[in-house]
């Protein structure tokens, strides 16, 4: 099928609220490495990985085997019959999560992941409430959606009034309007307020990302979580840290984002790059809060760690540890990192660069001073990028940060090819829009 048969089928038979990039929407065919083709034959870098999810780049050989062999051999099970590769891939986590996390339960999604957490901290602490951050995004269900703090993303009536938010980490708009350091991270305060003028007084977790991914890559300073955890800590909560999007070494020198901020959280979910592009999400707890979830009830996952995608989990892994560890990535994140900065130097419409590993945002305004967003910026930009062969992704409040998180496997020069076309691209944008 062409273009026009597939968005005219789209249209037709999917539902209308589906986002699609792009003006005219892209319908990709195939893909390898860090390469993707549209259906018309055109080639693409990819620097958005299908979200932050072909952690090693397409049909990565490795990953296809594992998955042709199993699928030859055993597709499904349950999790009512133990497997070879759910318990080994179980092992693997425990191996590269930090701290005392231990015990899994892998389930199909980072949204499935979320909810499996707050049932798990509220079963452990029996406590209700969850303090979670202003700009985060949690999933697509309706507890997971009560936690993320994006009015556009919040479809549908039913919140959890047990989810409270409290002011979030972003140095580039402070919420405070302070600066950092001088702020002494004022802002970790607010979650010890928030907690004692909505709460019960006694929380169930404390959930937050290492590094907000749709929030728009907000990095928070370094002391930021140290003194968070330890508010939590306080007032009887976990911490649940949500590394869909940071984890398996994507913001480099570690596995986990998390490390980076010096604490070790008692939950960690995981999802996107964790098989490759297979459906799974994991939640991973310390011994304690696991054992607390048995004889409460009964659970299980039709889907969750079935043969296949934990067969594609284990072999990205061992893909990422031979070709693209969290070592190599804090270099070749450099490299995209210096780039983005010289870009910086010359677009005035660029405001902030952020971000850690290969996990870089810019943030884009009208203007330096006043911070104003510029979503129609980002929007030119997505087709002049997409035109020129590379694409991005985007995220934020304000639809104005754009988010460049290409494969692991990407090498130094592909980072220098979607830097010369960001380059051109922004260039462009300039032009249109009259900014010298
Ligand atoms: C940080 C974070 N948590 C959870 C989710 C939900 O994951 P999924 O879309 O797999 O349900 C996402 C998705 O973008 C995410 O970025």
């Amino acid at each position: 099928m062409n273009t026009q048969e597939i968005l005219e089928k789209q249209r037709k038979y999917l539902w209308p609220n589906h986002i699609l990039y792009y003006t005219e929407p892209l319908p990709l065919d195939h893909g390898e490495g860090n390469y993707v083709w549209d259906v018309e034959g055109r080639r693409y870098l990819d620097f958005f990985g299908g979200i932050l999810t072909t952690s090693v780049g397409h049909n990565h050989p490795r990953v296809v085997n594992a998955v042709r062999e199993q699928v030859g051999k055993l597709i499904h099970s349950s999790t009512l019959y133990p497997n070879e590769n759910h318990v080994l891939l179980a092992e693997k986590m425990a191996e590269i999560t930090p701290g005392r996390l231990q015990q899994s339960f892998f389930t199909n999604s980072g949204s499935e992941a979320n909810e499996t957490a707050i049932v798990a901290a509220q079963t452990f602490t029996d406590h209700r409430e969850v303090v979670a951050l202003r700009h985060a995004y949690s999933g697509r269900t309706s507890l997971t959606m009560s936690v993320t703090a994006h009015a556009n993303w919040k479809l549908g009536k039913s919140f959890s009034p047990d989810i409270k938010h409290a002011l979030n980490p972003y140095c580039y708009r402070c919420p405070l309007k302070m600066s950092y350091p001088s702020c002494g991270v004022a802002c970790a305060q607010d979650i010890e307020d928030v907690i004692k003028t909505t709460t019960s007084g006694r929380i169930a977790a404390f959930m937050a990302e290492p590094i907000q991914g749709v929030g728009g890559f907000i990095t928070p300073p370094p002391e930021y979580f140290k003194l968070a955890v330890d508010i939590a800590h306080h007032y009887g909560g976990v911490f649940i840290c949500d590394e869909v999007q940071t984890g398996f070494g994507r913001t480099g020198e570690y596995w986990f984002g998390i490390s980076h901020w010096g604490v070790e959280p008692e939950i960690m979910t995981m999802a996107k790059g964790i098989a490759n592009g297979l459906p799974m999400g994991n939640t991973i707890t310390v011994p304690e809060v696991a054992q607390a979830m048995t004889g409460r009830g009964l659970t299980l996952s039709t889907f969750g760690g079935n043969p296949t995608s934990t067969a594609a989990s284990l072999a990205t892994i061992e893909a990422i540890e031979e070709e693209a560890p969290p070592a190599a990535i804090a270099l070749t994140g450099d490299h995209l990192r210096g780039g983005l900065e010289r870009l910086w130097e010359k677009y005035p419409l660029i405001g902030d660069v952020r971000g850690k590993g290969l996990m870089q945002g810019i943030e884009m305004v009208t203007n330096r001073q006043t911070k104003e967003p510029a979503p129609v910026a980002v929007a030119q930009l997505f087709e002049e990028t997409r035109a020129r062969g590379l694409l991005i992704g985007k995220g934020g409040l304000f639809g104005n940060v754009i988010r460049i998180s290409p494969p692991l496997t990407v090498t130094i020069e592909q980072i220098d090819e979607a830097l010369a076309i960001l380059d051109h691209a922004f260039g462009a944008v300039h032009e249109t829009l009259g900014v010298n």
